[in-house]
């Protein structure tokens, strides 16, 4: 297994605290807030030690049990004030650590709606919800269980130490020299508390994608009865998270006990040097007593600085993983200054366009295309071969390597993102409905469209005669994955989805492939109209779909090869088209091509 390294350098330490620092900065009237409180808490432990020693001198040594209900009553107050303002701390503090993670996973969602279609795929969806959910749950803990003690404890740290070298400087000496220890404890652990941490972390990730993935594909393992194969494997991912996640456990426990170890021998040294202090006449009983009750006041906050810094490891794999996507910009940006092009004309031009998903692999090649307004435009050609590409190049989902396009003559990267996407109507190969009633999937792209433009769009759309027979009709809420739609139902509300917006432009890619050839004829009916006045780009695999397309342009291995109406390409003997329509309707003449035989 991959030992994972955490980087040494302290400058990621400061951008961790400068993280933390930043997501208290809208709560910082309550951190103050907490801070006083733990501060007047903290201050009164300081009568404590000489409460007790009096009692000891006054009460016990002296025999004057006449102060004894004073001595009492003192303690019982200091006490009851100090869980009076814990609790006060707890409720300012807990509220503050639940408004964090609320922040953080509200602007971890809008960075992730922004970043580009790139990033999504080289990121597994589990590694997203594992940060938006486990990170963000581990920063909490930071935040709510110590942050604000820190001022605190390291006043109290001070003060203490201060009321020590007043009282006995050689016991002082001896309760600080206990103090380093603790940070050699710390040093001791540091390394192998933040592996750990980062291994638990990336494990998190593993076991999410893992979940979300195979929750995806219960069809596939339903079918294949892989059940109990896909138990043994979930257990196993499990085995291996959990090993690091107890590991993180014991570290944590041998890190405290060891801490806890270090208070009770300083404490036990301090009772023996006192004893050194009675026996030569140089102390009080009561003094060596208080001073050992100020010696464990002391351990304390020394001890909760160091589990600070424990927590502060474990949640600083967090934090930078957290960091690692509020800090990503999308490459694919509008302008600060966009153009305006108002309703597009529809008018589309490629020019010299080039792009590859990886640096160094083109997968379109210096295609030059220009769309009149209007104008049906078919992309065919081999699968694989790039006719997707152009769609999210046009879409300005990836940004072409060479060469513009432009959209009424101005390059689509001087557009605002939303103004482009919104001239745009698309039909994906893979249609995606959400969770919502089929009237809002339909109205998706367009919020404010009225219910009659939803049932215009719907029965152009071939929607409306099914989605009237659905027993709550236009209010059926769509399950996930379109449930209980048919596939070619899901392309139909897709379709009037892209529709809906009433957009300039029409990107079709796929659009009918899962329709019967009835349903297809009338969706190709109904297109015909809904197409009229837009600019469309259809690809489509079944030819028979766009023999009529104004423009047919033929693409393989990312070029763009033939370009022509199909009389035109079909009188070219030895082109790719030719024998695309031989393949699929054996005998290219118009009047042999109700024979569709499937690519
Ligand atoms: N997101 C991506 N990352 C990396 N490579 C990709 C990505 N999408 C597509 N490709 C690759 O780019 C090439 C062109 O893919 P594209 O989806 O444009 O083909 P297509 O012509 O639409 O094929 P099909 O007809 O099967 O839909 C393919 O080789 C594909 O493997
Ligand atoms: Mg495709």
């Amino acid at each position: 297994m991959k030992r994972i390294e955490p980087p040494t350098e302290p400058a990621r330490h400061l951008s961790t605290s400068h993280r933390v620092l930043k997501v208290l900065a809208p709560y910082r009237e309550r951190v103050a807030l907490a801070t006083v409180l733990t501060v007047v808490a903290s201050l009164l432990t300081l009568p404590v030690p000489l409460l007790v020693q009096g009692l000891v001198d006054r009460v016990v040594t002296a025999g004057r049990w006449s102060a004894l209900p004073g001595y009492t009553i003192g303690l019982f107050a200091v006490f009851a004030a100090q869980s009076g303002l814990a609790l006060a701390t707890t409720w300012v503090i807990g509220g503050v650590g639940q408004g964090v993670v609320r922040d953080l996973r509200h602007q971890l969602y809008d960075r992730l709606q922004r970043l580009d279609l790139a990033y999504y795929d080289k990121t597994p969806t589990g590694a997203i919800i594992s940060r938006l959910m486990d990170d963000v749950g581990a920063l909490q803990t930071l935040v709510t269980s110590q942050t604000v003690t820190i001022l605190t404890d390291i006043g109290s740290t001070l003060a203490i130490s201060a009321l020590l070298l007043t009282r006995s400087g050689r016991l002082a000496l001896v309760v600080l020299a206990f103090v380093p220890l603790y940070a050699l404890n710390f040093r001791f652990f540091l390394r192998k508390i933040r592996a750990n941490s980062a291994t638990v972390r990336a494990k998190m990730d593993v076991l999410f994608g893992h979940l979300k993935e195979k929750l995806d594909g219960t069809l596939v393992i339903k079918a294949l009865a892989r059940e109990p194969a896909e138990v043994d494997d979930f257990a196993a991912q499990l085995a291996d998270a959990h090993v690091f996640r107890v590991r993180d456990n014991e570290l944590s426990a041998a890190f405290s006990n060891l801490s806890a170890v270090i208070s009770g021998i300083g404490t036990a040294a301090v009772f023996a040097a006192g004893a050194f202090e009675v026996l030569g006449g140089r102390m009080t009983p009561g003094g060596v007593v208080s001073t050992a009750a100020l010696a464990a006041l002391l351990f304390g906050p020394v001890a909760r600085l160091a589990d600070l810094a424990y927590v502060f490891e474990q949640a600083a794999a967090s934090v930078d993983r957290l960091g690692e996507i509020l800090d990503l910009e999308p490459d694919v940006t509008g302008p600060a200054d966009p153009a305006r092009i108002g309703k597009s004309r529809g008018l589309v031009e490629f020019d010299r366009v080039g792009f590859g998903y990886q640096a160094g692999q083109p997968v379109v090649w210096d295609v030059r295309l220009r769309v009149e307004p209007g104008m049906k435009v078919a992309l065919v050609g081999p699968t694989g071969c790039g006719k997707s590409t152009l769609v999210n190049l046009l879409m300005r989902f990836y940004d072409p390597t060479w060469g513009e396009i432009r959209l009424d003559g101005v390059p689509i990267r001087r557009l605002a993102l939303a103004d482009l996407r919104h001239q745009i109507g698309v039909v994906m190969q893979e249609p995606v409905l959400f969770h919502q009633t089929l009237a809002d999937n339909i109205r998706y792209g367009d919020p404010g469209a009225s219910d009659a433009q939803v049932e215009a769009a719907a029965r152009a759309a071939l929607v409306h005669n099914f989605a009237t027979a659905l027993p709550e009709g236009y209010a059926t809420v769509i399950g996930e994955g379109g449930h209980p739609l048919s596939q070619g139902e899901r392309q139909r509300l897709a379709i009037a989805r892209a529709f809906c917006k009433g957009p300039a432009l029409v990107v079709l890619d796929e659009a009918t492939s899962s329709l019967d050839t009835a349903s297809e004829a009338l969706i190709q009916a109904a297109l015909t109209n809904l197409l009229r006045g837009r600019t469309a780009f259809i690809i489509a695999h079944r030819l028979a779909t766009v023999v009529h397309s104004d423009l047919i342009v033929v693409v393989d291995g990312g070029l763009v090869v033939q370009r022509g109406t199909h009389a035109q390409l079909l009188a070219q003997p030895d082109g790719l088209y030719r024998r695309l329509c031989e393949r699929q309707f054996g005998d290219p003449s118009p009047s042999a091509r109700g024979r569709r035989v499937a690519v």
